[in-house]
């Protein structure tokens, strides 16, 4: 079918801080301040925050050059990317467009618990808050799991310039500001050392397969890396952009974010002597307990999980632009259609995600933990890594490097010295790295 929005003027990002704002709003999320603490604590410390980095650097900044590369030079998104250039491929992007749904099913219900958190904090009963039977409960869940769908839908309706970059404009640096304020108080309460040796304290021993394969999913869902978003949000840049540049800014901001996340909460958990637990008890059953016994705790409270739904929401809204963008550039359909139907469709598909914390609780799909985590077991540790991997093997090996390598540079008129060690990675160490993790990681030996 012949393409008409190739055609019609596209939608551009209005200037360079807001679309690395934007793309940084999309990094920072749920990933950063609730899974990226626990991991690194319950992995060996300051070991998987070595491992993180190594991923990070290696594959982290290649992997988000090529894809802001590709979103740029065909101006179109994840699947449109593939398919302009090789037909073959659309499936690569096809991939990418249901990691995006399915992250997004999962990711919106515990968007909905943080507003519940939020409006428990105003009320009164954060602290009376029992998580694990509020989150077992059936029907009120499902209805902050819409509420956060709408709030994803109103933003991403507003489009590119006039939605998502003017909210990742205010929400960006209000986040950075709150978290800096959280690790403040954190550090400074006695006892706070130990939180922060948690974190950073190398435990080698505990580094395995699984728990590299854990990085490396961690590395591409925090950076919002596999599925095509980062193609997507590089679709709506200008040529005039700096890629080389922007593929480093995004990483360190969410880097910094998760670092901070991180001592913004440990530090806090071990000084009021509590367990840091795993998942998310420690956001939704940990931290209010260490608010209850801080002076001031309840607006630390309240600030604290607006932050998180800021977070959670700049994040969202990528997740669903992935999806948006794939029905406006190959099916024609408009935005506004396109925004309302698929985020119906992925509250429903989001239900099951909901319910399996309590009546579902029974029916776990993959893994032992339920329907939430076999969703996010499928695409962190596989969609994406096999998206990525596809994608750098499609940009080295049938787009070709020379091509590349005129998008990066903006026809030679960006001086990237390192061009030579980025295209080996792309051609060869990168997908061959994540081959092998992807393959010793699996829970199956
Ligand atoms: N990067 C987000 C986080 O760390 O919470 C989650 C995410 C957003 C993953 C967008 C993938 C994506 F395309």
């Amino acid at each position: 079918m012949a393409n008409l929005n190739e055609t019609k003027q596209r939608d551009q990002w209005g200037s360079r801080i807001g679309f690395i704002l934007a793309a940084a709003g999309s990094a920072v999320g749920l990933g950063n301040i609730w899974k990226f603490p626990y991991l690194a604590g319950a992995n060996g410390g300051g070991a998987f925050v070595i491992v993180y980095f190594a991923i990070l650097i290696v594959l982290g900044f290649t992997l988000m050059m090529a894809e802001l590369t590709l979103g740029r030079h065909t101006q179109l998104g994840a699947v449109g990317a593939f398919r302009k250039l090789s037909k073959k491929w659309s499936w690569v992007g096809g991939f990418g467009v249901l990691a995006g749904f399915l992250i997004l099913s999962f990711y919106s219900v515990v968007g909905g618990w943080v507003i519940k958190y939020i409006v428990g904090g105003l009320t009164g009963s954060l602290y009376t808050l029992d998580f694990g039977s509020y989150i077992g409960t059936t029907a009120e869940p499902i209805v902050y799991h819409a509420v956060f769908m709408i709030l994803t839908l109103v933003i991403v309706l507003g489009g590119i310039s006039g939605g998502i970059e003017k909210a990742a404009k205010i929400l960006m640096p209000a986040l950075f500001v709150m978290l800096i304020l959280t690790m403040i108080r954190s550090l400074t309460l006695p006892g706070s050392f130990e939180g922060v040796k948690f974190l950073l304290q190398p435990d080698f021993s505990k580094i395995n397969g699984e728990v590299i394969l854990a990085a490396l999913g961690q590395v591409f869902f925090s950076l919002s890396l596999g599925m095509g978003c980062m193609v997507t949000y590089g679709s709506y840049l200008s040529k005039e952009e700096n890629l080389v540049s922007s593929s480093m800014s995004i990483p360190l901001l969410d880097t910094a974010a998760a670092l901070i996340a991180g001592l913004a909460i440990l530090p806090a958990v071990f000084a009021f002597n509590m367990e840091p637990g795993a998942g998310p008890v420690l956001l939704f059953v940990t931290l209010p307990q260490v608010f209850q016994q801080m002076p001031l705790g309840s607006l630390f409270g309240i600030a604290f999980f607006v932050l998180v739904l800021f977070a959670a929401l700049s994040s969202s809204i990528s997740l669903l632009e992935v999806v948006v963008t794939y029905f406006v550039d190959e099916k024609n359909w408009d935005r506004k259609k396109s925004t309302i139907v698929m985020s119906a469709l992925i509250f429903l598909i989001g239900i099951p995600s909901s319910l399996g914390m309590g009546i579902w609780g029974h029916l776990t799909p993959i893994l032992e933990n339920g329907i939430m985590d076999s969703v996010g077991f499928i695409t962190d540790k596989v969609l994406l890594p096999i998206g990525a991997m596809m994608l750098l093997i499609f940009i080295g090996w049938v787009w070709g490097l020379d091509n590349a390598k005129k998008e990066v540079t903006n026809d030679g008129k960006i001086p990237f010295a390192l061009f030579p060690v980025w295209g080996f990675l792309v051609k060869f160490a990168a997908p061959a790295a994540i081959a092998y993790i992807f393959i010793k990681g699996l829970p199956i030996w």
